[in-house]
């Protein structure tokens, strides 16, 4: 097996990838604010038209990251050649660790099947695995859902990731079919760990400390990759860790949620081109903020037309 991207001495947590979100700027908050101990790129589309297969830009993105916190690339494509360039080009530029993405429900180029529709070819994902693993000399994953349309479908995908010589393995127990649906089903998650001595990262709906520290404590995952309950409370890494304590009271969480955002406006305004889309960019974010208490203030903050109304309402969130 190749070295994993994290330190065994303690059980990783990782920021999930997520489109349109988990951009450098956010990604750098969460290194300096909670030291996640790995993080992900959106996913990379992979370009099968052009040599290149990686943007130039995404490339760029990549190639800056400057951290002791390993960055992880993800892919997401359907032709093994394209997908094997890709994991190189990313290579040259500095990075070691690749993740193909085998869940997203949206993501079917016109070109054919990619994301999580995968699932549903098991020879064509041999295929792209072999291939992306030959291309990779660091660590090599994927991200996936538990099947296309029945969960019990990861115990006939494990020996293919085990055959594949994938090094760890993320597990969003949900179908592709159910999309966001439903609950991610952990007690399959602890049923997989039992059956792959593959490393099983959980992921899915790790909304609160407690409901992160029992998986730690009673599936047997490696780790645990936080999306959605992190954008919503980034400090979420520091309570599963018992840094800090699990529940916060009114005022705290307001005083939390007014120095996160305003940490990321100057972060945003220096990294998106104009007012305009750093703070669009920061409204997508507050749709993941779920606080009902806070929503008059939020609705007020979405509707600002300038960075200094917004950090003018983010001081009074505190008020
Ligand atoms: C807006 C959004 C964008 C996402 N983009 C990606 C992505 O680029 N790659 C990926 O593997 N998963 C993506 N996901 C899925 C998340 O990484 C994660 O698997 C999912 O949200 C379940 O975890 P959570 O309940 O902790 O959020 C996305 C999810 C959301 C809500």
């Amino acid at each position: 097996m190749k070295t994993l991207p994290w330190s065994t001495d303690h059980p990783p947590l990782m920021l999930a990838p997520m489109q349109g979100l988990t951009n450098d700027a956010l990604r750098g908050y969460f290194i300096e604010t909670v030291a996640p101990d790995l993080v992900f790129t959106e996913f990379v589309r992979v370009q099968q038209q052009s040599r290149k297969r990686v943007a130039k830009a995404e490339l760029a993105e990549i190639g800056a990251h400057d951290s002791q916190v390993p960055l992880v690339v993800q892919l997401i494509g359907h032709n093994a050649e394209a997908l094997a360039d890709a994991a190189v080009r990313v290579q040259e530029v500095g990075c070691q660790h690749l993740n193909l993405n085998l869940g997203c429900p949206y993501g079917r180029m016109t070109t054919g099947a990619t994301g999580g529709e995968l699932l549903r070819d098991p020879g064509k994902l041999v295929e792209l695995l072999t291939s992306l693993r030959q291309a990779i000399s660091g660590s090599f994953s994927v991200k996936c859902r538990s099947g296309y349309d029945d969960p019990q479908q990861i115990f006939q995908l494990l020996p293919i990731y085990e055959e594949c010589r994938l090094d760890y393995l993320i597990l969003h127990p949900r179908t592709v079919e159910q999309k966001y649906a439903g609950r991610a089903d952990h007690e399959l998650t602890a049923e997989v760990v039992q059956r792959t001595a593959l490393p099983v990262i959980a992921n899915g709906d790790i909304n609160d400390a407690e409901t992160g520290q029992r998986l730690l404590a009673e599936t047997g995952v490696a780790g645990l990759m936080l999306g959605r309950g992190a954008l919503a409370d980034p400090l979420l890494f520091r309570r599963v860790r018992g840094e800090l304590p699990t529940q916060v009271d009114e005022v705290q969480r307001r005083q939390e949620l007014s120095r996160y955002l305003s940490v990321l406006l100057p972060l945003y305004l220096e990294r998106f081109c104009g007012e305009r889309q750093a703070l669009m960019k920061l409204k997508d974010l507050l749709n993941f903020i779920p606080d009902e208490s806070l929503k008059r203030e939020f609705g007020k903050l979405k509707r600002a037309n300038s960075a200094a109304r917004f950090q003018l309402l983010l001081g009074q969130l505190t008020g």
